[in-house]
């Protein structure tokens, strides 16, 4: 395969996939564009191995369509094997055979011309240059993570999918191989999914989000629009941090215990607001009480009681110190109203293609 054949969209369509009658897959449909990494973020059990092993070629989908390069790999009629997709797989435990040493690892599934060149320059790649005779077992953890996805790059495949890579690794191992990674991958021009259960990581690392809940996706974007554009309330609770509590509106207002806000809905809704969104000030008179601190340098968390049974979480500069029980002016910079079912929140529906998501608005200070 020519470097020509690299930086290929993927997209599923209506993936359906059921286990003895339990779905695993149910609608499932993802764009990934050319050259961009998504991160798939979801609860466990939620289907996104079943649906990285449905697009690698290693299940097969009830129904639906996978599209890689253009070209349907399944579909109706349509099954194209794994080995011919052109789709590397790194596997959350690496799966390096343990018999054969880095240099065969890396070039298994190579054709034979070219194929030292082609394993030096992606051990190069990796940071592992000049370790081919070393075996698996000599390895650490972080190299071995390389070896595997050396070897899911060596073959220039159209799409590398990656089951949770970094998920065995220490927390500074993570961070800077999350880092030469993603570089890697932008340097080879590589179209990515990446499935991970750390949020951090999601954020910090993709092009765009695809939030995964009981098998299907719920929610796309870049990271910052998703954070700060949650469909409902199901994922602005599963995305970062986040507190509810019902209100309701009327009259053109929605009336809370730090003010009031314009807003164009009427009846009962539910109030979102992210702690970062939240600044206490100590006040004699104020009307809430500081419930809990915890301190971490940096920053501080704080729960704050408010009248009407509210209680929010404040993330803020830990100057000054406050502590249970003190009194505080509570200021919202930005809250969500969401019209939804109140208490518990539901598993969202997936909006149709395209669709506005009309549920939710974002009202500034
Ligand atoms: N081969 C299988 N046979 C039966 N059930 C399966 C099989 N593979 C997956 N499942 C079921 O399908 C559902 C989705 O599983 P899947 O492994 O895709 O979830 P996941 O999102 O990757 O979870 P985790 O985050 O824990 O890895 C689960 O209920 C699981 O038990
Ligand atoms: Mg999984």
């Amino acid at each position: 395969m020519n470097s020509s054949a690299k930086h290929r969209p993927l997209s599923a369509h209506a993936l359906c996939k059921s286990f003895d009658g339990t779905a695993a897959l149910d609608d499932f449909t993802l764009k990934v564009e050319s050259g961009t990494l998504v991160t798939v973020l979801g609860p466990s059990g939620v289907g996104k191995t079943t649906a990285l092993r449905i697009l690698a070629g290693f299940e097969m989908p009830d129904s639906g369509t996978v599209k890689v390069g253009g070209q349907i790999v399944n579909g109706p009629g349509v099954f194209v094997p794994p080995e011919r997709r052109q789709v590397g797989m790194v596997f959350q435990d690496y799966a390096l055979f343990p018999h054969l040493n880095v240099g065969r690892n890396v070039a298994f599934g190579l054709e034979a011309s070219g194929r030292s060149h082609r394993v030096a320059e992606v051990l190069e790649m990796v940071g592992l240059a000049g370790l081919e005779k070393r075996m698996p077992h000599e390895l650490s953890a972080g190299q071995q993570q390389r070896v595997a996805l050396a070897r899911a790059l060596a073959p220039r495949p159209q799409v590398i999918l990656a089951d949770e890579p970094f998920s065995n690794l220490d927390a500074a191992l993570r961070k800077r191989l999350r880092a030469e990674v993603r570089s890697i991958l932008r340097e080879a021009e590589t179209t990515a999914i990446m499935v991970t259960h750390d949020q951090e990581e999601a954020l910090a690392m993709s092009d765009r989000l695809a939030l995964m809940n009981e098998g299907r996706v719920v929610q796309t974007g870049p990271p910052d629009h998703v954070y700060r554009n949650p469909a409902n309330a199901w994922v602005a609770e599963f995305l970062g941090d986040a507190d509810f509590f019902d209100a309701y509106a009327k009259g053109g207002r929605i009336t809370t215990p730090f003010g009031t806000y314009p807003t164009t809905r009427s009846g009962p809704v539910k109030v979102m607001v992210r702690p970062e969104s939240v600044t206490v000030f100590p006040h004699a008179q104020g009307t809430a009480v500081v419930t809990y601190r915890e301190f971490f340098g940096h920053d501080q968390l704080l729960s704050v009681k408010l009248p009407g049974k509210v209680t929010l979480r404040s993330r803020c500069w830990p100057q000054p110190a406050l502590a249970p029980g003190d009194r505080v002016a509570v200021s919202v910079d930005g809250l969500h109203i969401f019209d939804e079912p109140q208490e518990p929140p539901t598993p969202p529906d997936n909006p149709p293609p395209g669709a506005p998501v009309p549920q939710q608005v974002v009202i500034p200070r």
